[in-house]
């Protein structure tokens, strides 16, 4: 099921003379400035500025490059991808310049700006063997940032999902097999550092994205839960996975409520990492990701259109596994443990059903209204064990509500939980190119979720869907211990890209929110 894998190496040499298939170099548009008709033929060349790291490039092309790239359509515009036979001027056959928008004011473009060109310039190259880059990366304490960021968008822009045609399809290329980045110093400390986090960082994108794009029917609560503890000890992880049994057992009354619709029952699986021996900074983090593999919806059943999109509603499970195996990886100086619930959310004669009344695992009990609103059951469960094994910050991601789509669209999370928290989860999420906005957990709308019969009702006891994104943060805050820093983080829309590819993301699963977590996790780990 795994993607072909591309790896990711520096060069410091001279970019014209890299033996490479296609030499990647960035264009700004100039802002401002108007056409002047002065320069090259039709007169774009004016509005066209070559970025750093193209120098060398310029020089073979005796500065008829900007002009020769202009003629051919280039504007500079963010993604854009215009691609030069080079005739013999410089070693590579090929030079590909990528658009970096607007000249930037500071040394370099922002980061997700060149996360996104690598991105879209690596998808464009399909095919080719092997591609260097030769894109902004700043010789002083920017360069780390701008380094993370190309390498990151070049990987992760590399990613195919090996689906399920029976034939080979011929106009489908191959991804990118060999990147080289081009840095001031390839034997810079920091940069190998950069090229080694991002190669871990894309692996765990890919996975999550790979278990996000598989078929439902290939991945049912047993498998994904087999799928997941498989990875998570070969990367050597302690695996706990409770079973149908256990579940029951110990009282998981809402992830069994979910999943005794389905012949594929529930599982909670748990994943700790712990620290190399005295380095931990005695701070516990837990994750919790929802795993529905697939929701119909159950008894309160969705319409037929676009359903097959729940196949993504484990996309919160996938991205918190895997962001464990990169932790495992990476090694952070703080102790992480993930609870992962997963169902199977669906009609038949041993569904959970309206008005049912559930126990939960910390013995609350919850009147359920609409089958449908399905992943704050297992959630409450999930957390509450997180809450009771002990934590200090709890960091909570599902594909929750339309509502969050509706208030936020496809790429911006929705962030609810102890204030401060949801603002670094808001920096992390700037600080990777995962963006997330705090939203709050007003009074009044815990307040309609009051039940008559029960402790809370699982959404507004009226079924009004006013505010129906807070009302899923308002009932999973019921099963936080006091104390806990915790974020809940609704992904419903960025999990998922349905549209055409763009930057480093192809239609399907886009792994947000692993790299927000694990920027959360380091930060958590620096702390002392
Ligand atoms: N998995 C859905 C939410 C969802 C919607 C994810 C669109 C991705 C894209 C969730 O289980 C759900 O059905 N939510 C309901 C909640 C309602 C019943 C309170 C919804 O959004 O309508
Ligand atoms: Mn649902
Ligand atoms: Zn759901």
């Amino acid at each position: 099921m795994t993607s072909p894998s591309t790896t990711l190496s520096l060069v410091d040499t001279d970019p014209a003379e890299l033996a490479v298939d296609a030499l990647v170099i960035g264009v700004h548009s100039q802002t401002g400035s108007a056409d002047t008709g002065g320069e090259g033929p039709g007169g774009y060349a004016g509005t066209l500025l070559l970025a750093t790291g193209a120098e060398s490039i310029a020089a073979a092309f005796d500065g008829r490059l900007t002009e020769t790239l202009a003629l051919l359509g280039a504007t500079g515009a963010p993604g854009e991808v215009i691609k030069l036979a080079t005739l013999g001027t410089v070693t590579a056959p090929l030079v590909v310049a990528v658009g970096l928008g607007a000249e930037p004011t500071g040394a370099a473009p922002a980061p997700e700006t060149l996360r996104r060109a690598a991105g879209s310039v690596i998808r464009a190259l399909a095919g080719a063997g092997r591609v260097a880059l030769s894109l902004p990366v700043p010789d002083d304490e920017d360069g780390p940032a701008a380094l993370r960021a190309i390498a990151e968008g070049a990987l992760i822009g590399g990613y195919r999902f090996a689906g399920y045609k029976t034939r080979p399809q011929p106009t489908r290329r191959n991804p990118v097999a060999e990147i080289a980045v081009h840095v001031p110093d390839s034997g810079d400390v920091r940069a190998r550092a950069e090229i080694a986090r991002a190669t871990v960082v894309a692996a765990a994108v890919g996975q999550t994205r790979d278990w996000v794009n598989t078929a439902p029917n290939e991945l049912r609560p047993p498998s994904f839960a087999e799928a997941v503890a498989t990875a998570a000890n070969a990367a050597g992880l302690t695996v706990e996975v409770l079973d149908e049994k256990a579940l029951a057992d110990a009282g998981y009354g809402g992830i069994i409520a979910v999943g005794q619709g389905s012949d594929a029952p529930p599982r909670l699986v748990k994943l700790t990492y712990q620290p190399p021996a005295g380095t931990a900074n005695g701070k516990r983090i837990a994750l919790v990701g929802k795993g529905i593999t697939f929701d119909t919806g159950g008894v309160s059943i969705k319409p037929a259109q676009g359903m097959w999109e729940m196949k993504s509603d484990m996309a919160g499970a996938a991205a918190v596994a895997a962001t464990m195996i990169a932790i495992a990886e990476l090694k952070p100086a703080v102790s992480v443990q993930a609870y992962l619930p997963m169902a199977e959310n669906m009609p038949s004669a041993s569904s959970y059903r309206p008005g049912d009344v559930i126990t939960m695992f910390d013995g609350k009990r919850v009147e359920v209204l609409n089958t449908d609103a399905e992943g704050r059951m297992i959630l409450a469960d999930a957390i509450a064990r997180a809450c009771a094994d002990g934590c200090d910050y709890l960091l909570e991601t599902s594909t929750l509500t339309g509502g969050q789509v509706v208030a936020l669209g496809k790429r911006v999370a929705g962030v609810m939980g102890t204030a401060e928290f949801c603002t670094r989860v808001q920096a992390a999420g700037d600080a990777v190119g995962e963006p997330a906005w705090p939203m709050p957990l007003p009074e009044d709308v815990r307040k309609g979720m009051d039940s008559d019969v029960a402790d809370i009702s699982q959404v507004n006891a009226g079924m009004d869907r006013a505010g129906h994104m807070l009302q899923g943060g308002v009932f999973l805050r019921e099963f936080v211990t006091d104390g806990v820093d915790w974020a809940h983080i609704d992904i419903a829309g960025p999990s998922y890209h349905s549209g055409e590819p763009t930057g480093y993301w192809t239609k399907g699963g886009t792994a947000v929110p692993v790299r927000t977590l694990l920027h959360l996790v380091e930060e958590i780990a620096a702390e002392n």
